[in-house]
């Protein structure tokens, strides 16, 4: 069983190798020493080759547990014997180049017991994204217990780290909190099984030295594509140095690996900038909408959703009303949410019916195939709401198999909005869930959208597929998820679904790589959206983020709630029929010009230039691709008296180039009173002197579209 390699290149009589991973600007230097050690000797901006030739040095980088690490390990084994120790030496790699893609793999393995490790890194070089996740494979006879097991370990070497992570809840989430690290360990992690980005979303921004602003500063921008249990840990040492890891949440997850089986860690995803934040999230954008996103460069639709206008509370004739006010707003589709299904437990309410996914014959005596076509007659598409991975203990699902259900033996169920997780672990309850989807596309092929929800976190959580082997639940449980993804893409692989878990709690590239957009929030409010999609927008593109108009935050006009959803995905939620004359002219103008501008958010660069924890206001643009044209928005939020308002200086512009700067998106009859309307500016007036965009008193909650054209 036991294998030896050769110790040292020095014996060997070879000179030690150094992997070099680049993208555009930046670089990440791997070196090997003569104990054959794999090293991060750099990570920063990109150097002449011949500079990292003098990089001898540097920090291991996949530190392994029980022999002379003390800090934490990316790796920890206890091997069939018992031994609780790795030791990784360099093997060999190899680099493949392919159009603007880089991959490098380098093999280690334990001198001693038969273990291996593939260390994975992908460069990204025109979006400056780089990636990299592990396989872990061992030949020992008996399972091996794995106890940790990270995607990534990077060393950081500052005088200062400044921490940016987005934490919440539900209504409240992506609030941007920044702190500087201490020595200790300080992570950010989620035990949440499903859901599980619900308090803490897995990204986070690392500056270097000082604090970074939106165009300043030495950051990270790293996410974990990962949707389960997650965690990252950053680790100040007595030196000062720092040591990220990140992966998959070890927590009671010990996971017991047999004899040749793969283990592969999730990707963890990262950018370095040394221009601030606003590039890192320019990149981490571009990566996402060409590598990470499902169709991500393809357009969205624009809907109506049911949710908020009507909840589980609808007949077949009121969902037929609806269409026609989809088709007075001249949106592309209609998405009938929750309460369309369960007979014996119909779904009027979240304590019924889940997991009966058949329609509810009183609500919709002529069933979901009369709706699609209703829709169609009207030159409309038709989209549905699923949660497929729960039961509601009232349901025929629940009373038929009771072994499907994560629980524990000997304790009291235990609900999260009325309802029990699957046990997707089982490949029974996999088929089950594909079919839920596949029998409702194959009786309905006119199906054009689903909206797939996810309402509860795990607790008391149990498999009985699983059996004795409890600890791979939470990882499991997701592995199962994807393979469920992976079926339905490969029948359905450009069906648009939307990513929903109780509002943002599911919102993640391990998971956007089978969805198109994602639900942000359960509070549509704006003024709270507003902090939202910004929190978002740090490492989401605008066309994933889901925004609908809605009727919550009354006091906010409709135009300041349709401005705020036109930053992102733009929808609808509400009541048309309540509309007022001029309401319903300006949302049908709204739709049509929203429709003209959404290449621009959708695919153009963002620039946030004033974010609304700084000030009163928030302000950001999205400049297309060739910079002729851009889109700014401009929201005053409590705007008082005492609030005093700069000139805006844009970014993304060409300085010698000139632009017409025009507001679009007004009430019916109302006149732009922006000083700068229908003016011409050179790029570079617009970038230095800016924009006057709160003339005299301004309305708290008020906001403004402009329209930037190169003439
Ligand atoms: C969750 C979603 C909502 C809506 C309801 C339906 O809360 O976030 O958008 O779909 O479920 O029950």
């Amino acid at each position: 069983m036991m294998c030896l390699l050769a110790l040292s290149f020095a014996s060997a009589g070879q000179t030690a190798p150094q992997i070099v991973i680049e993208t555009k600007r930046t670089a990440l230097v791997l070196t090997v020493n003569n104990g054959k050690k794999l090293l991060q000797s750099y990570l920063g901006k990109k150097q002449e080759r011949s500079s990292y030739e003098l990089m001898k040095g540097g920090r291991e980088v996949y530190l392994t547990a029980g022999m002379d690490n003390q800090f934490e390990p990316a790796i920890r084994m206890v091997h069939a014997d018992g031994n609780p120790s790795l030791d990784l030496r360099y093997v060999t790699h190899n680099t493949v180049d392919s159009a603007g893609m880089q991959h490098s793999t380098i093999v280690l393995k334990d001198p001693v017991y038969p273990v291996e490790v593939k260390l994975h890194y992908r460069s990204y070089y025109n979006e400056d994204v780089l990636k990299c996740w592990s396989e872990i494979v061992h030949q020992e006879k008996k399972p091996v217990m794995l106890t940790q097991y990270a995607s990534a370990l990077l060393h950081f070497n500052a005088t200062e780290y400044w921490l940016t992570q987005f934490h919440g809840d539900w209504a409240r989430e992506m609030n941007v909190v920044e702190e500087k690290l201490n020595n200790g360990i300080k992570s950010i992690e989620s035990k949440l099984g499903t859901r599980t980005n619900f308090y803490q979303t897995q990204v986070f921004f690392l500056s270097l030295n000082d604090r970074s602003t939106e165009t300043t500063g030495e950051v990270i921008a790293g996410t974990l594509a990962w949707t389960g249990n997650f965690k990252f840990a950053f680790e100040v040492d007595q030196r000062n140095g720092l040591r990220v890891i990140s992966g998959m949440n070890p927590f009671a997850s010990e996971y017991f690996l047999k004899q040749g089986e793969v283990f592969t860690t999730p990707e963890f995803i990262y950018t370095y900038s040394s221009e601030g934040k606003g590039f890192a999230s320019r990149n981490i954008h571009r990566w996402a909408r060409n590598f990470a996103v499902l169709d991500g460069n393809q357009p969205r639709m624009t809907l109506l959703n049911n949710w908020e206008a009507t909840h589980t509370d609808f007949t077949e004739k009121r969902l037929v009303e609806l269409f026609d006010e989809a088709k007075k707003l001249g949106v592309d589709l209609f998405l009938l949410d929750d309460g369309w299904f369960g007979n014996k437990y119909p779904r009027n309410d979240d304590k019924n019916g889940l997991g009966d996914w058949q329609e509810d014959k009183s609500k919709l005596p002529s069933g979901i195939g009369y709706l699609v076509k209703e829709a169609v007659n009207r030159e409309i598409k038709f989209g549905i709401w699923l949660e497929p991975e729960m039961v509601n203990p009232k349901s025929e699902l629940y009373n038929l198999h009771p072994e499907w259900i994560l629980k524990l033996p000997n304790r009291e169920e235990n609900y999260g909005r009325n309802q029990l997780v699957l046990d997707l672990i089982n490949p029974v309850v996999q088929d089950f869930v594909f079919r839920t989807v596949d029998d409702l596309m194959m009786k309905n092929p006119g199906i054009a959208f689903i909206k797939w929800d996810c309402n509860r976190s795990m607790t008391n959580a149990f498999s009985p597929f699983l059996k004795d082997k409890q600890t791979h639940l939470y990882i499991d449980y997701t592995k199962a998820l994807y393979k469920i993804m992976e079926r339905i893409r490969t029948k359905y692989p450009h069906l648009p679904i939307m990513l929903c878990a109780g509002g943002g709690g599911r919102t993640d590239y391990g998971a956007l790589k089978y969805f198109t957009e994602f639900w942000p929030s359960d509070n549509t409010d704006a003024l709270e959206r507003i902090y939202i999609q910004w929190g978002y927008s740090y490492f989401f593109p605008a066309n994933t983020i889901s925004a609908h108009v809605t009727s919550m935050g009354k006091q906010q006009s409709l135009k300041f709630r349709t401005d705020v959803a036109m930053m992102g995905k733009m929808g609808y939620d509400i009541r048309v029929n309540n509309f007022t004359a001029d309401e319903l002219l300006f949302s049908s103008e709204a739709v049509k010009t929203y429709k003209r501008i959404s290449p621009v958010i959708w695919l153009g660069d963002l620039y946030r230039l004033i974010s609304p924890y700084d000030e009163n206001r928030m302000l950001l643009m999205y400049t297309n691709q060739n910079k002729d044209k851009a889109i700014l928005f401009n929201y005053h939020l409590h705007t008082r008296r005492k609030d005093f308002f700069r000139p805006v200086q844009l970014q993304g512009l060409v300085p010698e180039k000139k632009y017409r700067v025009r507001e679009i998106n007004l009430m019916p009859g109302v006149k732009s009173v922006m000083p700068d309307h229908d003016k011409v500016y050179t790029g570079e007036y617009l970038m230095t002197t800016g924009l006057n965009l709160t003339p005299g008193r301004v309305n708290p909650l008020s906001s403004n579209i402009m329209e930037i054209i190169a003439e």
